[in-house]
C-alpha cells in the first residue's frame, strides 16, 4: 500500500501565521505539524509515501524530510499548482500510485489514541474496499458527515451540510482501493470548485465498498486549520508528553519500532537532536526503556 500526505492549501484561516509558511510547518509543541500525519501512515506500516504540496512549499518539505531514508521511508514529493480539492491528489499522484492500494491523510490532521495502530492495520488489510474513520463531533456542518443506520451501515455522506444527518465526522484519513484513481478521474468540482473527497467516498457507496470505523471516546481527532485549534492541539501533546515524558509522533522511534532502521542508525540521528527532548527520547527508545 503507498500513502500520500496532502500538505496543500493556503492556510487563509491561519493568517498571518501562514503568509510566508504552509500550515502543515507550523509547530503544535515541539514538532512540525506534519509529523503527526506522517506517524500515521508510518503506524500503518507504510513506507512509500508521496508528499504533496503548494510549489511554494514544497522545497521547504523536501529539506525536513528529504529522501525520507534516515526514517526507513521512501518519500517523493509532488506540486499541487493549486488547491483544487482533496481527491486531485488521487490524479497528481497517479503514477506514484501505479496499480496499488493507497491511504491518504491530510497533513494537519492529528490523531492520537490507544488502540490505534490496530484499526489502522485494519484498515490496511481491508483489501478491495474503502475504509473511513467517523468522529463525533459538536460542529458536523463543518466536516464531511456521515448518515448510518440503527446497524451503523453507512446510508448517505454529505460535504458540510447546513442540516447534518448525524453528528459524526468523516476524518482526514482514508484508505482506498486502486480504482480511487478511476473514481477522481470520474467526479466533477463542486461549488466551491474542488475535487471533494465526500464525491470519493459517494463513489464507494455506491459500489457498496465503503466501511466507516468509528473514532470512540478515547480518541483525539483535531486539525489545525485555525488558531483555536492550533492552540488545541498544542496544549494537547504538551499535556500528553508532559505526563509521562515520552514524545508522540516521534518519527525516528516509529521507524526504529518498525524495523526499518538498526539501532545504530537511531543513536546517530539522536546526535542531531541533542540539544533537544526530542533527542532525549529518541536515546531513551534507543536504551530500550519503553516496554510499548
Ligand atoms: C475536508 C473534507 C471533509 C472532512 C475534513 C476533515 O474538509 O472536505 O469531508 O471532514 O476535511 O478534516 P476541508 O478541510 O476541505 O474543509
Amino acid at each position: 500500500m503507498k500513502g500520500i500526505v496532502l500538505a496543500g492549501g493556503s492556510g487563509t484561516r491561519l493568517y498571518p501565521l501562514t503568509v510566508a509558511t504552509s500550515k502543515q510547518l507550523l509547530p503544535v509543541y515541539d514538532k512540525p505539524v506534519i509529523f503527526y500525519s506522517l506517524s500515521i501512515l508510518m503506524l500503518s506500516g507504510i513506507r512509500d509515501i508521496l508528499i504533496i504540496s503548494t510549489p511554494h512549499d514544497l522545497p521547504q518539505y523536501e529539506k525536513l524530510l528529504g529522501t525520507g531514508e534516515a526514517l526507513g521511508l521512501r518519500l517523493s514529493y509532488a506540486e499541487q499548482a493549486s488547491p483544487d480539492g482533496i481527491a486531485q491528489a488521487f490524479l497528481i499522484g497517479e503514477d506514484f500510485i501505479g496499480s496499488d492500494s493507497v491511504a491518504l491523510i491530510l497533513g494537519d490532521n492529528i490523531f492520537y489514541g490507544n488502540g490505534l495502530k490496530s484499526l489502522l492495520k485494519k484498515a490496511v488489510n481491508n483489501t478491495n474496499r474503502a475504509t473511513i474513520f467517523g468522529y463525533y463531533v459538536e460542529d458536523p456542518e463543518r466536516f464531511g458527515v456521515i448518515e448510518f443506520d440503527e446497524h451503523d451501515k453507512v446510508i448517505s455522506i454529505e460535504e458540510k451540510p447546513k442540516s447534518p444527518k448525524s453528528n459524526y465526522a468523516v476524518t482526514g484519513l482514508y484508505f482506498y482501493d486502486n480504482r480511487v484513481v478511476q473514481y477522481a478521474k470520474q467526479i466533477t468540482p463542486s461549488a466551491r470548485g474542488e475535487l471533494e473527497i465526500t464525491d470519493i467516498n459517494q463513489h464507494y457507496l455506491a459500489a457498496s465498498a465503503l466501511d466507516v470505523t468509528f473514532l470512540g471516546r478515547g480518541f483525539a481527532w483535531m486539525d489545525v486549520g485555525t488558531v483555536e485549534t492550533l492552540i488545541a492541539a498544542n496544549n494537547f501533546v504538551k499535556i500528553i508528553e508532559d505526563r509521562q515524558n515520552i514524545k508522540i509522533a516521534a518519527l525516528e522511534e516509529i521507524a526504529y519500532k518498525n524495523k526499518w532502521i538498526t539501532k545504530d542508525a537511531l543513536i546517530e540521528i539522536t546526535k542531531k537532536y541533542n540539544k533537544t527532548a526530542y533527542g532525549k527520547h529518541l536515546m531513551k527508545v534507543a536504551e530500550g526503556k519503553f516496554k510499548y
